[in-house]
C-alpha cells in the first residue's frame, strides 16, 4: 500500500498540534515537527525513542493507552496500530469517542488497525463499521477502506496484510 504522511498533514494545513498514539520508533512525530507542530507521542515504552529524542516541540509521553487520555485538544490525532492493544470494548465505547472529543474544529483522527482476516496474532482486529460506528456524529468521515498486500514480516517472511484505513474530520 502506497501511504505517505503528508497526504494526511496536506488535509489540514493549518493544524499546529498533534497526537501520536503508540508512535513506535516516533517517525510520523518526527514528520509532524519538521511541519513544525506541538507533537505529544505517546507510547508504552520508557525510552524515548531516538528519532524524537531531544526534539524541543515533541513531548514523549510514557504511558499506557489503557489508562491515559488526551488532557486537551489537538489538530490532528493518529492511532497507527495501537488501537490493536486495547479492548474492544474499551476501544470502541471510551477511547475511540475521547479521541472524538480531543479534536479541535476541523480536525483529524487517523486510524489504521488489523481487520479479522488478519492471521498476525495480535490482541484486538477490528472490522471498519465497528469503528465507523465508534466516531462521533459531529466527524465527518473523508476516507473509509480496508485493504491486503503482500509484504515481508520481520519473523514470518512473506506474509498477506489485512487492514482497515479511516480518517474523519470535526466538523466545523
Ligand atoms: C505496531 S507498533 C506501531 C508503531 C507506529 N505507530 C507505527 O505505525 O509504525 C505498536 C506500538 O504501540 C505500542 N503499544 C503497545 N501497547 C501499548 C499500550 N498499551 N499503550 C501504549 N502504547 C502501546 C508499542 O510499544 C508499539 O510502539
Amino acid at each position: 500500500m502506497k501511504y505517505s504522511y503528508q497526504n494526511l498533514f496536506n488535509l489540514n494545513p493549518t493544524a499546529k498540534t498533534f497526537l501520536d498514539l503508540g508512535c513506535g520508533q516516533g517517525f510520523v512525530s518526527l514528520y509532524a515537527c519538521a511541519r513544525g507542530l506541538q507533537v505529544d507521542a505517546v507510547d508504552i515504552e520508557k525510552v524515548t525513542p531516538l528519532a524524537i529524542q531531544d526534539l524541543k516541540t515533541v513531548n514523549y509521553i510514557s504511558a499506557d493507552l489503557n489508562s491515559w487520555q488526551p488532557a486537551h485538544k489537538y489538530d490532528i490525532i493518529v492511532a497507527h496500530h495501537s488501537l490493536q492493544f486495547l479492548s474492544k470494548e474499551y476501544a470502541l465505547n471510551e477511547f475511540i469517542p475521547k479521541l472524538c472529543a480531543s479534536l479541535n474544529q476541523g480536525g483529524l483522527l487517523e486510524i489504521f488497525s488489523f481487520t479479522s482476516e488478519e492471521e498476525l496474532d495480535v490482541p484486538t482486529k477490528y472490522a471498519l463499521e465497528e469503528i465507523l460506528a465508534a466516531l462521533e456524529i459531529n466527524l465527518e468521515v473523508i476516507k473509509q477502506e480496508v485493504f491486503s498486500y503482500e509484504d515481508l514480516h520481520k519473523k514470518l517472511g512473506k506474509h498477506a496484510f489485512h487492514e482497515l484505513h479511516v480518517i474523519a474530520r470535526k466538523k466545523v
